[in-house]
């Protein structure tokens, strides 16, 4: 017989005589003449409780299993008496599949600290937490396939390996080879050329948003930046949407229309994961979303954004100054005291921006937009792009960029060159956004950083 997964049986709309469950242990209670197990599969935040009687089968099984171990139990699916559950599982089978060592399984009944099941994080994703985190995750990815293929957009899958840099921030990993045999590097570069891996698909996508409108990529992107923060990490994935004929305006709609459709999707089809979140989490989670949906963004741009920070009765470690780079404390300022709501920061400076930005008319700001997001700051990170060849050319010669380098990019714009504009969205940032989590290393299933690179 086929297994049923738990989260169906406990959807199920009546008895069942033969059901199949097949999952991990959580717990195991004993009592005289029969056992309870509470069995989780990962289909869902809920678990199944299972009651066996005491055979003596059933019982030199029980003996091999306590919390971790899987196990397959066959019986009937009947109405629960306890409260909490509709249905629960009457056994008549109980076999083994796999025991889990009482005194080394890392994994018990307690509440593990986040710091802690970082070390094992091989492991946690079978804990309550982080089996609701990885969930969320996968529908969060599927959420924005659909969003754009609803919209229209193509899915673009732009390369890894790269021999451009697209942030021109220098922080890329390079790509080498290795002798056959080896794990010693050979310093060998890519068939000859140096090559890194991409930090951004942007300029890939822009050749695809001008031969096929609105496309994205959805992607995993690198940065060699060696920084110890809760928010950034040395890989990961990256929503970059791209539109032809479309201004920095355009930008801004799609970002805030697709941050209130995903966070709508996951309030709608993750209910118990998120309410796990909204429970133990953070207790702000709710009224943090609700309130991304209720109203329009803020829309500020960058010079009056500096203003605000001058005048604020608040002390930043970073002094505030026309040109500078926002820190993540006056994002936050900015989206948590000032306005209390998501924050397009518009039109920044040009010189802490890539050279492929659109120079507005002042001849000293970029069409550039960052979206900043209470608890995280930025989130999306986005342009009008320079669809002007002798422009972009004039910028690329100040910021020392060599044209060879560029020379497919740059027939973008000599050949029905048009306005576009797109933005890229951490995935990662989007998911601590929906969960309230703090540290991004525990939105990702591996997280890389300058310390992690086990697992
Ligand atoms: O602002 P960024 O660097 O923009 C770009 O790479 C553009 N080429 C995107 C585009 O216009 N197509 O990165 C975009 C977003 C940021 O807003 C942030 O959410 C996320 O990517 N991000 C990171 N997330 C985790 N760890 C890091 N080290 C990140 N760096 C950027
Ligand atoms: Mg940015």
């Amino acid at each position: 017989m086929k297994r049923t997964k738990i989260k169906a049986a406990l959807a199920a709309t009546g008895p069942m005589d033969e059901i199949v469950i097949k999952g991990w242990v959580r717990t195991k209670r004993d009592s005289k003449g029969f056992s309870f197990l509470e069995l989780n599969d990962g289909s869902g935040l809920l678990n199944i409780q299972a009651v066996v009687d005491h055979t003596p089968e059933i019982e030199a099984a029980l003996a091999r299993i306590g919390t971790g171990a899987s196990v397959c139990v066959t019986g009937a699916l009947v109405e629960s008496p306890g409260k909490g559950q509709k249905w629960e599982i009457r056994g008549r089978g109980l076999e083994v599949l796999g025991e889990a060592d009482q005194e080394t399984f890392p994994l018990q009944k307690k509440r593990h600290s986040d710091e802690f099941l970082r070390t094992i994080a091989h492991l946690r994703p079978r804990t309550n937490k982080y089996g609701a985190m990885f969930r969320i995750r996968s529908e969060l990815a599927q959420a924005i396939h659909k969003f754009f293929a609803d919209k229209g957009f193509f899915y673009i899958h732009t390369p890894i390996i790269t021999g451009s840099d697209c942030e021109g921030a220098g922080e890329m990993f390079r790509v080498t080879s290795l002798e056959p045999g080896s794990t010693e590097s050979a310093d060998k570069d890519f068939f000859g050329k140096p090559a890194q891996l991409t930090v951004s698909g942007q300029l890939s996508a822009e050749m695809f948003a001008l031969s096929l409108g609105d496309v994205y990529t959805f992607g995993p992107t690198f940065r060699a930046e060696n920084s110890n923060t809760p928010r950034h990490v040395a890989e990961f994935w990256m929503i970059e949407p791209e539109m032809a004929f479309a201004d920095l305006a355009d930008n801004m709609d799609l970002g805030e229309e697709m941050i209130k459709y995903l966070v709508t999707h996951i309030l709608d089809n993750c209910p118990d994961d998120v309410d796990l979140f909204a429970k133990w989490v953070d207790k702000d989670l709710m009224p943090t979303l609700e309130n991304i949906l209720k109203e329009p963004f803020k829309r500020l741009p960058y010079t009056e954004a500096i203003d605000i920070l001058k005048n604020a009765k608040k002390e930043f470690e970073y002094p505030v100054e026309w040109g500078m780079d926002l820190q993540t404390e006056h994002e936050r300022f900015l989206c948590e005291e000032q306005f209390k709501k998501p924050v397009y920061v518009h039109d920044y400076p040009k010189v802490i921006k890539p050279f492929y930005m659109r120079l507005n008319d002042d001849g000293r700001t970029v069409a550039a937009m960052d979206c900043l997001v209470p608890r995280i700051g930025e989130l999306i990170g986005g342009s009008q792009r320079e669809e002007r060849l002798d422009m972009l050319l004039a910028r690329m010669q100040e910021m020392r960029l060599h044209e060879e380098d560029y020379w497919w990019y740059l027939d973008s714009r000599r050949f029905g060159t048009a306005p576009h504009a797109g933005f890229g969205m951490g995935f990662e940032r989007m998911l601590m956004l929906v969960t309230g989590v703090a540290n991004i290393r525990d939105v990702m299933p591996f997280p890389r950083t300058p310390n992690s690179l086990e697992f």
